[in-house]
């Protein structure tokens, strides 16, 4: 590829000529209401020149759900085709919905949206599990032009709270609840306790549509002429409602026509929000547009997993997730692709059911996570061999670096060395992948994302911002844009330009430490600022500290990640006491639950440990280098000189936790 020609000297990609034809000709793909206008794509990535702008194929209008949907039923002659297969968290539990259906139903929960007075430009949050609805739910809000805001349904009241108000949405989509594998989840309960929050805090949200997934009655059929999921049904759930707010999505549906005429958009007008953690501790909404990402997310899912139109792909990811909205949503649905929509848990009812899930549906190409796979590695070959998986073609992972010990065994017994692997390199901010290999051409490296995708070109910097040639290692950067990149912070434009483009000016600066090696193969080292990446999720230190210190009984709160056989990264709290408190379980489990009501389950510490000292430079500044190697039990501690009291180390030695909480 073009792309990967450098010129001798300057590490320059002589590609940038060639995006427009490159995407000009994947644009002709899809369907626009009117041309671009200027340049195909036009950006400044340097602060110093002015105001960090990306712009694709400005001025011209298209409507993503009318190319995912419309498209596909009419033109293409996919309304036939089976768009998901809804897999419940109760084996037994499915639904087939095909493009016909999908669209149907985006159209008229759109004009639901539609008569709550929801417009183009609004903002919409949604909580839910992963069900189909959550797809017509966004998509509804992408036909008439609102943007989603999609919050994870493993984040609590307090989460969400905030994300609303960020957002300053105008409306709340939720489920009653569901289930985790055992475990009922209220989610109704935690939207309400949200609402409340938002209330107290001057921001009374007049609307939430609730759909009934557990509590609904046999006629109150989710899709049509689908038969509802039966064997989890709970129609005894509290479900607590508040007539002045609430309203129930089915009763919303009665008599609403099924026909919505997509709301036309500009390339460049907003098409979601994500939430991402923020290394200031406060969360980042990440914007994207409409038309570079659509061309990025259909593009990448194309091409990395080489898809066929007999494919059946799934991503396990949760929609809720950038994974889930690019490569369950976005991606597959742009090429007509047929997915596995999966509600359920890895190891529910066993360790077995993803295995069992591919045969049962023949799944053929397989994307997940490093975290997933450790987690069913622990359990042998066996739950894995109990299922042919002759139907699979290609692996993929993402979200963390993946050890070359866990890529191994995906290759061998989950592949059994049939299949490549596609690490793919990517975040939130890029829309889609970045660094990845590309199936059975790219020769692989275990534990490397391996090349840039078409059109993106990385740079490695070492600390005074120069770029490296050949093998090194060091900042990773990017030195233009691809279609699909963010376009800023929603709301504040100036949070975009310091997180990504201050500290090297010219580039985009991903966060993470990157190694190259001598064939020129990139390996992602990790975040080097103060992000933990736990199960593949990303964590801010920060966040996570000012939830523990919000506690009474914490003067002073310090978390750093310790290395997990499963989880990659864990939590590792150190707390100072205010005076006068002792230290005991019950304040521990306190903590700990303080930090799950205040972030989420993803967020509980692992280990809490009691520091009635912190080791601080001479200016106050907390040595979290110092604790990371406590943590570890590594008393190889370098450099210590700038400690204003070193005695505090050993004392933090001696009351190390060597279990986790
Ligand atoms: C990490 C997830 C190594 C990285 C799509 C990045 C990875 C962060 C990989 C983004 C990979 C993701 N190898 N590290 N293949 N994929 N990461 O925003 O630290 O949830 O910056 O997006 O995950 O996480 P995010």
């Amino acid at each position: 590829p073009c792309c990967q020609r450098k010129k001798k000297k300057k590490n320059m990609c002589l590609f940038s000529s060639c995006v427009p034809e490159f995407w000009g000709d994947i644009a002709k793909d899809f369907f626009w209401k009117t041309k671009h206008a200027g340049q195909f794509l036009d950006y400044n990535f340097d602060v110093t020149k002015g105001e960090i702008f990306i712009k694709c194929m400005e001025g011209a209008s298209t409507n993503i759900c009318y190319n995912l949907l419309d498209r596909n039923v009419n033109e293409h002659k996919l309304g036939d085709k089976v768009a998901f297969y809804w897999e419940g968290n109760e084996p037994g539990d499915e639904l087939t919905v095909t493009y016909r259906e999908l669209l149907r139903r985006v159209c008229q929960f759109a004009n639901v949206l539609k008569s709550q007075g929801v417009k183009k430009g609004d903002r919409v949050s949604i909580y839910m599990p992963m069900v189909v609805e959550l797809v017509v739910a966004m998509l509804a809000c992408v036909r008439i032009g609102a943007v989603h805001s999609i919050v994870f349904a493993g984040f609590s009241a307090e989460s969400l709270c905030e994300r609303i108000m960020d957002s300053q949405c105008s409306l709340l989509i939720t489920a009653d609840g569901f289930y985790r594998g055992d475990k009922l989840i209220n989610l109704k309960l935690i939207a309400d306790e949200a609402l409340q929050k938002c209330r107290d805090k001057g921001f009374p949200l007049q609307r939430c549509i609730m759909l009934k997934h557990l509590s609904k009655e046999a006629e109150e059929t989710p899709l049509g002429s689908q038969s509802p999921p039966a064997k989890r049904a709970c129609p005894d759930l509290q479900v607590p409602w508040n007539p002045e707010v609430d309203l129930c999505w089915f009763t919303l549906l009665c008599g609403v026509s099924d026909e919505c005429e997509p709301e036309w958009c500009d390339s460049e007008d907003p098409l979601f929000i994500l939430y991402t953690s923020g290394s200031t501790g406060k969360p980042k909404g990440v914007l994207h547009t409409v038309g570079g990402y659509m061309l990025y997310a259909a593009t990448t899912f194309k091409l990395v997993f080489d898809y066929q139109p007999d494919d059946v792909y799934w991503c396990t990811a949760d929609i809720g997730w950038i994974t889930g909205h690019s490569y369950i949503t976005y991606g597959p649905l742009a090429n007509g692709a047929t997915s596995v929509l999966f509600e359920g848990l890895p190891t529910y009812p066993d360790v077995s059911r993803m295995w069992e899930i591919v045969d049962k549906y023949h799944v053929s190409k397989f994307y997940t996570a490093p975290t997933a796979i450790r987690l069913l590695m622990k359990y042998g070959s066996e739950p894995v061999q109990k299922y042919k998986r002759q139907s699979l073609k290609v692996l993929g992972t993402v979200g963390e670096p993946i050890n070359p010990e866990a890529w191994q065994w995906y290759y061998t017994v989950v592949g059994e060395k049939r299949c490549p692997i596609v690490d793919t390199f990517w975040q939130t901010e890029t829309g889609g992948h970045v660094l990845t290999p590309l199936p059975a051409a790219t020769p692989m490296k275990p534990g490397s994302a391996t090349f840039p995708f078409f059109g993106v070109v990385p740079a490695i910097l070492n600390e005074s911002g120069e770029e490296l040639e050949g093998p090194s290692e060091g900042y990773l950067v990017f030195k233009q844009p691809w279609p699909g990149v963010m376009r800023t912070v929603y709301g504040n434009h100036q949070r975009f330009e310091t997180t990504y483009f201050r500290k090297f000016p010219g580039y985009y600066v991903t966060g993470d430490g990157c190694r190259r090696d001598e064939d020129g193969y990139y390996w992602i080292t990790g975040r080097i600022d103060d992000m933990l990446n736990v199960s593949g999720h990303l964590l801010s230190t920060a966040e996570v500290e000012s939830a523990l210190v919000e506690h009474e009984a914490v003067a002073e709160a310090a978390v750093v990640g310790r290395p997990h056989a499963v989880k990659g990264e864990s939590l590792y709290c150190f707390v100072t006491l205010t005076d006068g408190v002792t230290y005991s379980c019950s304040l521990e489990a306190e903590l700990k639950k303080q930090v799950r009501e205040k972030i989420g389950a993803i967020a509980t510490p692992d280990y809490i440990q009691n520091a009635p000292g912190l080791p601080k430079t001479r200016s106050g500044k907390i040595m979290r280098r110092v604790l990371r190697k406590i943590a570890r039990n590594d008393r190889d501690l370098g450099d210590v000189s700038t400690l204003a009291d070193s005695s505090v180390i050993e004392q933090l030695f001696q009351n190390r936790c060597c279990t986790a909480v």
